[in-house]
Order: structure tokens, then sequence, then C-alpha cells
């Protein structure tokens, strides 16, 4: 009986505990609809492609006449070869990012691009939008 008791606490306690880790690293699911929901309202998609997998071809096209791959499904679409991913990527680094971005602090490449939305995420994005934006582009698989 008392090895039954002693296990029973040491499988409660390690349910207890994952339950907790749980609720320290997961990104609940209200946070996710918020920042899906921005991610669209915010038109970034419109440069990071649907979930932020880029600006990348939908479907394989194949020339009819002499029967080559015009392009295959994933393949980035002209123009936008530089537009980063944003998919599965570290939400930390994607909020840094962004945010270094819009106040200025980075200014590479292509990074003027974003300045366009500026002006409308300042309008429009509420306090924990942009947190939101990161946690759930995080997740997407
Ligand atoms: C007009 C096009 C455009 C729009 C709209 C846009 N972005 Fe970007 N974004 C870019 C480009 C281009 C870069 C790459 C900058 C560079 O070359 O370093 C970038 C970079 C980023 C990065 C850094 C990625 C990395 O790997 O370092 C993040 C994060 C990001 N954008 C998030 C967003 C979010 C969130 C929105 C919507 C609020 C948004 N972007 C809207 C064009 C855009």
């Amino acid at each position: 009986m008392k090895k039954i008791n002693r296990w029973l606490v040491f499988v409660l306690s390690g349910t207890f505990l994952m339950a907790g880790s749980t609720v320290v690293y997961a990104i609940d699911e209200a946070t996710i609809k918020r920042g899906e929901q921005m991610y669209m309202a915010l038109t970034c998609f419109a440069c990071h492609g649907k979930e932020g997998k880029g600006m990348v071809r939908r479907r394989d096209r194949k020339n009819k006449k002499t029967g080559k791959w015009k392009y295959r499904k994933g393949d980035p679409m002209p123009g936008f070869e530089s537009y980063p991913k944003l998919a599965g990527q570290n939400s930390k680094y994607l909020f840094t990012q962004m945010n270094d971005i819009f106040d200025g602090r980075r200014t590479n490449g292509l990074s003027a691009a974003m300045l366009g939305i500026k002006i409308m995420v300042d309008s429009t994005a509420k306090e924990g939008d942009l947190q939101a934006i990161a946690d759930y582009l995080s997740q997407v698989k």
C-alpha cells in the first residue's frame, strides 16, 4: 500500500509539473487568433505571404508547348525573392526585428519596404498586437 501511495505521488507530481511548464511555454489560443487577425488586418500577408510562409508560388505550372516547368510550387514570386519568410521563426526574434525596423534601428536590405505600413501600424495596432503577431507566426508549421 505504501509503495502504491508513493507511486501515485510520483505520477501526480509529474502531471502537475508538466501542466505547470505548459502554462509557462505555450502561447494561448486567444493570442494566436489575435495575432492571425492582426497579421491580416495590417496587410503583413501582402509581402510575407499567407501565414508568413513567404511570397511563393502556390502551384506548379508548365509551359504547354515545350512541356518545361515555368515554375514549381514553393518557388519565390518574381520580385519577392528577398522578402523574408516569417513562419516558424522564434517569437522574440520576430518581435525585436519588427520593432527595430519600425523604430529605425534596423535599416539594412529592404527593410524600408516595411515602413510603408508604419502609419497603419501606429494608428491601428493596439498594445500587444505586434507581440501577438510574433507569437502567432512562431507557431505556424
Ligand atoms: C510592403 C511590404 C511589407 C509589408 C506590408 C510588411 N513587411 Fe515585414 N518585411 C518586408 C521586407 C522587404 C523585409 C526584409 C527587410 C530586409 O531586407 O532586411 C521585412 C522584414 C520583416 C521582419 C524581419 C524578418 C527577419 O527575418 O529578420 C519581420 C519580423 C517583419 N518584416 C514583420 C512584418 C509584420 C508583422 C508586418 C505587418 C505588420 C510586415 N512585416 C509587413 C516587407 C514588408
